[in-house]
């Protein structure tokens, strides 16, 4: 008995390592076949390939019609909401014609200047190396992001990230001036960007 049970007991495990050498194949195959899978489908079909590019096609349809939405934000902006908007910049900021700098240039007739040009202001080396002119969209971008818009400018404010905020405070700061600069015309392309905007979902 003691003989057969150990007989039985290698051929046991001889079975077991049969069939876990079967098992582990088995399992190869299977692995080998999913990867395999994924590796080879997309390669081997070309069409669905194709529709990927519409909705890339969509998306920049979706970016063009944000930025023509901020003229047509503009265009029927509310100066008075942007003067409250404005009481964020009065800690840094004077607006009142040859008002003092503070920790920020007096913004009198911001829009349209030069951009670091207020003289007697000590500007930092990144504002003073941007070279731009504010204009409602410099600004805009500006005020959505000062250190994304100019990297390492010495404004320390978090940003505006409301179209709706920005779009009222630059028809305020528009007033600030002798001869104020016309606001942008709202954007015609809105109505005909809206039907490109459908196509594409629709094949
Ligand atoms: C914590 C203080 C602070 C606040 C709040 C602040 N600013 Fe400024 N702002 C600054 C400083 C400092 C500069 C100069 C930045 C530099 O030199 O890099 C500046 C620069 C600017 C400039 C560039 C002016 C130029 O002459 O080139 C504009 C425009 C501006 N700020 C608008 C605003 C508006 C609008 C707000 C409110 C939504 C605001 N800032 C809030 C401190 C501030």
């Amino acid at each position: 008995m003691a003989d057969q049970n150990g007989h039985s007991g290698k051929d046991g495990l001889l079975f077991n390592k049969i069939a876990g050498a079967l098992l582990g194949s088995f399992l190869t195959i299977m692995v080998v076949r999913e990867v395999g899978g994924a590796l080879y489908h997309p390669e081997s079909l070309e069409t669905p390939a194709y529709a990927i590019e519409v909705p890339e096609g969509d998306a920049h349809d979706a970016v063009k019609v944000v930025e023509v939405d901020f003229s047509t934000l503009l265009a029927s902006a509310d100066s008075a909401k942007g003067a409250r908007v404005a009481k964020k910049c009065a800690a840094c900021h004077t607006f009142d014609k040859g008002g003092k700098n503070g920790t920020g240039p007096n913004l009198w007739g911001v829009v349209g200047r030069a951009s670091a040009s207020v003289s007697g202001f000590n500007y930092s080396s990144a504002l003073k190396s941007l070279g731009e002119s504010w204009s409602f969209d410099t600004l805009s971008s500006f005020l959505e992001s000062p250190k994304g818009f100019v990297k390492g400018t010495a404004m320390s404010f978090a940003g505006l990230r409301k179209p709706q905020d920005r779009a009222n405070l630059l028809a305020y700061l528009r007033t600030l001036a002798d001869n104020p600069l016309p606001l942008p015309e709202a954007a015609q392309t809105v109505e005909g960007a809206m039907p490109e905007m459908t196509t594409p979902t629709e094949h």
